[in-house]
């Protein structure tokens, strides 16, 4: 029986439940894709649930899908969590060390790092997500990246904690469990996107990841190899479609349709007797509109999101720290031309991430639309690795059950 990680990424457009196998710890690929489950969400906004019963609803459906693709139940999962409630504060978290002669123990950096979450000042109605450590200092030494194993009395950490707002955890929590799903572990959803599309140089130098999906922009920065910072806003390609709809005076799903075939950021691109054709609001009218129009109401939205992206890069006090510049991710960095316009705005490198493509099921979600579903996966599969601890893919219960039982529906007669 193999380890079985399990995954939801919860977005403002799309559902996406996925199963893995690891099928070797030591392998550049690590897991296997056996199930993937997709569904359009359903009582979300702008990253967060806003109707209980509709959102349980769209998550079920993506799970069932995986679960019946995988043959095998999704028990628990990871969790992506996003939305303008985060924040996060670096802390301080000190313990003292016993005299042994292995040195530090993993046990005395989870007490150090429990000693900055349990210090930390938590503002009402938060709670914690994340305490990810930064650095550490033993006795005088100062700047260590792994103490593990190294000599010392006194083990302080730098951390970085994440805070969500503990109702909109909650509203989450309750959706996965609604289905039976428990969750495994929330995993801020920029964090899960960066363990997809960065590489571990961009990690170490310094880089944002930028993951720009339906309802919000998630930014975080990434300095040797750690998280320094994260935020979220609530702008994305939903607010691209909504300018198109009411820029060409038409239906939004109508935009969305217009954005997806033929949006671009470049308008220079186009000559202006480029035509393209789409139903108008009403009964069965149609409209005329120049392929450059279209291109010029994206790159004003563009740009707009991208000042914002780069106020708040400055804000953080990073921008002068990431010479690995910008790797954008998320279903509005397909739009075409964006990276060109980034480049061109904001003078870094700047690259489209897609997560490499997984054995089994995995081709088809080599996507930046699929960052964060992929990176909760990965996530998992690290957080594993550090602990030892395994997940079996469990046998006949009531979940396996309930898998089979659809499974026979599916089958004719
Ligand atoms: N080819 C494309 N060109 C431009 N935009 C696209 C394309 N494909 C998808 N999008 C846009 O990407 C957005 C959805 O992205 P994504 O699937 O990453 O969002 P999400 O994860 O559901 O939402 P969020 O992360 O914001 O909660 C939509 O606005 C959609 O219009
Ligand atoms: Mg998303």
């Amino acid at each position: 029986m193999s380890d079985i990680i399990a995954a939801i990424d919860v977005g403002t457009c799309k559902i996406c439940a996925l199963i893995a196998e690891v099928v070797d710890d030591e392998r550049e690929e690590p897991l296997n894709l056996i199930g993937v489950g997709h569904a359009p969400a359903r009582g979300l906004h702008k990253g967060m649930v806003v109707n209980v019963a509709e959102a349980s609803e769209a998550i079920a459906q993506a799970v069932e899908e995986a679960e019946v693709a995988a043959g095998l139940p999704m028990p628990r999962a990871y969790v992506g969590i996003s939305g303008e409630h985060i924040s996060t504060i670096s802390n301080r978290g000190v313990v003292a060390v016993s005299r042994s002669s292995q040195g530090i123990t993993r046990q005395d950096v989870e007490r150090a790092l429990e000693a900055a979450r349990t210090t930390a000042p938590v503002p009402h109605g938060r709670e914690i997500i994340h305490t990810l450590a930064r650095r550490f200092t033993l006795d005088e030494q100062t700047g260590i990246r792994d103490p593990i194993g190294m000599q010392g009395h006194r083990l302080e950490v730098e951390a970085q904690i994440v805070f969500g707002s503990s109702s909109a955890i909650a509203n989450l929590v309750k959706c996965v469990r609604a289905y039976d799903v428990e969750v495994e572990e929330l995993v801020l959803e920029p964090l899960a996107s960066g363990e997809a599309v960065l590489t571990p140089a961009e990690r170490e130098l310094g880089v944002v990841v930028v993951d720009i999906g339906g309802g919000t922009t998630d930014m975080a920065i990434f300095l040797e190899d750690s998280l320094w910072h994260t935020v979220v806003r609530e702008v994305g390609g939903n607010l691209f479609t909504r300018d198109v709809a009411i820029g060409l005076r038409t239906p939004f799903e109508v935009a969305e349709e217009l954005k997806i075939r033929y949006g671009h950021v470049l308008p220079e691109r186009f000559p202006a007797e480029e035509k393209i054709h789409a139903p108008a609001f009403g009964d069965g009218g149609s409209i005329t509109v120049s392929r450059r129009t279209l291109a010029y109401i994206l790159a004003a939205r563009a740009e707009e999101t991208l000042e914002l992206i780069l106020t708040e890069i400055k804000r953080s006090g990073y921008d002068g720290m990431l010479p690995a510049g910008m790797v954008l991710c998320g279903g509005t960095a397909q739009l075409p031309g964006l990276k060109t316009l980034s480049q061109k705005m904001l003078q870094w490198p700047v690259r489209i991430g897609s997560p490499n493509s997984l054995p089994g099921l995995g081709r088809d979600i080599a996507n930046p639309a699929f960052a964060t579903g992929i990176g909760l996966l990965l996530w998992g599969w690290r957080q594993r690795k550090q602990t030892g601890k395994k997940r079996r893919s469990p046998g006949h219960g009531p979940l396996m059950d309930r898998v089979i039982e659809w499974l026979r529906n599916l089958l004719p007669g």
